[in-house]
């Protein structure tokens, strides 16, 4: 497995590669490694001939600087996963490779007006847009390729896939299904900072996708009633619980039918989690019945 650290070595080793007729598969992560990212790289060593990884802990994301300061960064534990799962190169740029300026403000932000509105998006101002900005820019660096991304982060997805297309970006976006403990928990970075009370609370988030998942008749804001509830009773600071069209992310309305998603957000303990789950729906007189998932 090749480290690559620079801008140069990354995009030269991708250029390299494709010229030789290898599709390239890239899994952007900010590291800490579990499960969720190594079905992402299974996914792309299935479907590509070249997997990269890219693991950099970008701070323009992060509204919160206290959220920043405790991402865990376990370097080495992630290069020898990488080894695992046969990763053939992993990218590790520094700061000064991604944004030479930081902590002074970068001139250029890639800024995705609609899906990066709302929900994460209005929660944590400014996120979307160094979610953007550091996305496009691993993009243009790897060139054509197909790149993984986990719909843990739903919002994220549907802000890449609208960025890629209005950008006419050379890469297939490809969306992966959550991975989950045998608990039921949606696995994330974030969850080593939960001790055993907190991830027994965590467990709200499952239960309360099940919970609109009984073929119950419901309006749509009855759903999100009965999600808060369940996500309360777990002891969940709830942040939102909304039921959206999967593609442009509006709230849904009495009335609307098809496949819907659920997005949920909540502090456990002051960690943020998110969880996400498919919901089909049909419109009977105002309510919202569940046809299946
Ligand atoms: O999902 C993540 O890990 C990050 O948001 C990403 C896509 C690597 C950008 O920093």
């Amino acid at each position: 497995m090749e480290q690559l650290t620079t801008v140069d070595a990354w995009r030269r080793y991708c250029a390299d590669a494709r010229a030789r007729g290898a599709v390239v598969g890239l899994v952007p992560t900010m590291g800490a490694l579990h499960a969720g990212h190594a079905s992402l790289v299974d996914t792309a060593k299935r479907e590509c001939d070249v997997v990269v990884v890219t693991i950099f802990v970008n701070p323009r994301q992060f509204n919160d600087p206290d959220d920043l300061r405790k991402y865990p960064r376990p370097l080495e534990d992630d290069l020898a996963r990488c080894r695992e799962l046969g990763v053939d190169a992993v990218v590790t740029p520094s700061m000064e490779e991604m944004w030479p300026a930081y902590p002074a403000a970068t001139a250029t932000t890639v800024t995705v007006a609609g899906v990066s509105e709302g929900l994460e998006g209005a929660g944590r101002p400014g996120h979307f847009d160094g979610v953007a900005s550091v996305v496009a820019k691993l993009l243009i660096v790897t060139g054509p390729s197909r790149a993984y991304f986990g719909e843990k982060d739903f919002q994220q997805l549907a802000v890449v896939r609208q960025m890629v297309a209005d950008l006419a970006l050379d890469v297939t976006v490809v969306g992966c299904p959550i991975v989950r403990e045998a608990s039921g928990l949606a696995l994330s970075s974030r969850n080593v900072r939960l001790d055993a009370a907190a991830h027994e609370r965590a467990l709200g988030f499952s239960r309360a996708l099940a919970a609109v998942h009984d073929g119950v008749a419901r309006t749509a804001d009855d759903m999100r009633a009965v999600l808060r509830d369940v996500l309360e009773d777990a002891g969940i600071d709830v942040a939102y619980a909304e039921v959206v069209d999967p593609t442009t992310l509006r709230p849904l309305g009495a009335g609307d039918e098809g496949v819907a998603r659920v997005l949920l957000a909540g502090f456990v303990d002051g960690v943020r989690l998110l969880d996400n789950g498919e919901l089909r729906v049909i419109a009977t007189k105002g309510a919202t019945s569940v046809a299946g998932h």
